[in-house]
């Protein structure tokens, strides 16, 4: 069978993610069946060749991979719709936070194949940080999706339960990364520069303190110790910074982050 691809709720992160799989060469827009409920939504991905449609049953039968991207609070209700048009022989790759393979498999049956994917919407510009992840039996389709993923960033693979921390430090770290940036990007405008030129050098020395890490295989506090002189401004401004609870601030957010994580899928 050809590879065809459905996406079920094709949202921000399912968008950001057939957009990185074209961008990688390894896939066409005509792989793909886009679903969501409101199709208008869609009709810029419809004219540069994705397929779509508001059916999932529909997008479903037309795929051998299946991938649901829809909110927590919706899996329940369309995992019963798709159940019936699932088969053996598909590979389902969840990319919702919070519902475990054996609920999802409590719903579709358990002889089908069920993979989850964390994410970030970097993955449209293939610089997402994936967290992947099955339960025992399923463990052995994890390359699969993982080859997938690799096409649209770097990727790990975790236990089940480390889900939930995933999610907080990766997915949701994107906006805490994004939130910092803004705020040096305030401090520059403060200080001197106005707001488009401060987030421009905010976001590149952002950009640039990432990339020394991953490039140096460093620790921060490596490269940091090398922009710190005794009595410099660099050292008496991250003391400013920790002394009004930078790190402390960060770390509890993405505690509180992950506990929320936790109950995404049972609340309303
Ligand atoms: N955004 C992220 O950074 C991120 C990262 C990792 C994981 N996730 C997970 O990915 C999932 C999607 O997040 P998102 O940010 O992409 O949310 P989103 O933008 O709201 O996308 C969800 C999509 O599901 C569609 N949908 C709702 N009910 C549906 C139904 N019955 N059938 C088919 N489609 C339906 C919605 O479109 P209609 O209303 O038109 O149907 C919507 O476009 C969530 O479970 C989230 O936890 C998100």
């Amino acid at each position: 069978m050809e590879t065809k691809i459905a996406i079920i709720g094709a949202g921000n992160l399912g968008l950001s993610l057939v957009t990185g799989l074209v961008d990688s060469g390894k896939y066409q827009p005509a792989d793909f069946i886009l679903s969501r409920r409101d199709i208008s939504k869609l009709e810029e991905y419809k004219s540069k060749g994705f397929a779509i449609t508001k059916d999932n049953c529909e997008a479903v039968r037309m795929a051998s991979i299946v991938i649901v991207a829809v909110l927590p609070q919706k899996m329940d209700v369309v995992l019963t719709e798709i159940a019936e048009d699932l088969t053996a022989n598909q590979l389902i790759i969840s990319l919702v936070s919070g519902v475990k393979v054996k609920v999802i498999q409590s719903i579709i049956g358990d002889d089908k194949p069920v993979v989850r994917a964390m994410p970030n919407t970097a993955i449209a510009i293939r610089e997402s940080m994936t967290c992947i992840a099955s339960s025992e039996n399923w463990k052995s389709r994890i390359p699969e999706v993982k080859e997938m993923f690799e096409l649209v960033g770097e990727n790990v693979v975790i236990n089940e339960e480390q889900m939930t921390s995933a999610t907080a430090l990766c997915a949701c770290g994107i906006a805490f990364f994004l939130r910092a940036i803004r705020a040096a990007s305030q401090g520059g405008n403060e200080i001197d520069f106005h707001a488009n030129e401060a987030l421009q050098m905010a976001a590149q020395t952002a950009k640039g303190a990432a990339s020394l890490l991953i490039a140096n295989n460093s620790h921060p506090e490596d490269e940091i110790d090398k922009v710190t002189s005794p009595k410099g401004c660099t050292i008496a401004g991250l003391n400013e910074m920790e002394h009004n609870g930078f790190s402390s601030s960060f770390i509890k957010g993405i505690t509180v982050s992950a506990k929320q994580a936790k109950g995404l899928y049972t609340e309303d």
